[in-house]
């Protein structure tokens, strides 16, 4: 457990990079932050600037947290504590180090802890995000959803990292108090 710290500063740190402003850097785009729903993310880059984008933006926030969970997983660390590296590094995402600690949503750096630690409870948010977002047109309706079953879908597919899936639900859930509020007016930004 001595290794547990390491991890957690190497995931937070990891987090701390967010996918949509390289991505939006890179593709000679404005920084997401500045239009849409402001929010450094995937739903953002997609409404903002389209799929290529978005996906890219995705395959980044999905992946920066996989080489620290597999480290953890390769070092036999128990469920509680990979979980606590992969809390880590959606703290890095929501509150990087390097953008004054304002960070996204952790959804899609959510989606790619889980799919190394519980790829079916994975498949299924992703399904389910996939089909409310092309169904209701919003993200945040698709996030929270998908947040909501996946302690369920854990309780199923993957029962020792129940409590682990809870905590991502809640940081989640948390970071979506805006959109909540948009939805509860009826002005929430469709994609
Ligand atoms: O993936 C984040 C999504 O749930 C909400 O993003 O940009 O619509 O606030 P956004």
């Amino acid at each position: 457990l001595i290794l547990l710290l390491p991890l957690v500063l190497l995931g937070y740190l990891s987090g701390s990079w967010l996918g949509a402003l390289t991505v939006c850097r890179l593709a000679g785009a404005d920084d997401p932050r500045l239009a849409g729903s402001f929010n450094p993310g995937f739903s953002n880059v997609l409404r903002l600037y389209g799929r290529r984008l978005a996906l890219a933006t995705l395959l980044v926030d999905a992946g920066k947290g996989m080489p620290v969970l597999v480290l953890a997983i390769l070092l036999e660390l128990p469920p509680w504590a990979q979980g606590v590296v992969g809390l880590a590094v959606l703290m890095g995402h929501s509150y990087p180090l390097w953008h004054r600690f304002r960070g996204g949503k952790a959804v899609a750096s959510a989606f790619g802890i889980m799919l190394v630690l519980t790829p079916g409870v994975a498949l299924v948010c992703a399904t389910l995000w996939a089909l409310l977002a092309w169904r209701v047109r919003t993200a945040a309706v698709a996030s929270l959803a998908s947040a909501a079953v996946a302690p369920m879908a854990s309780l199923w597919l993957a029962p020792d990292y129940v409590i682990v899936v809870i905590g991502f639900t809640l940081l989640v859930l948390a970071r979506h108090v805006l959109n909540i509020q948009r939805l509860g007016r009826g002005d929430e930004p469709g994609l």
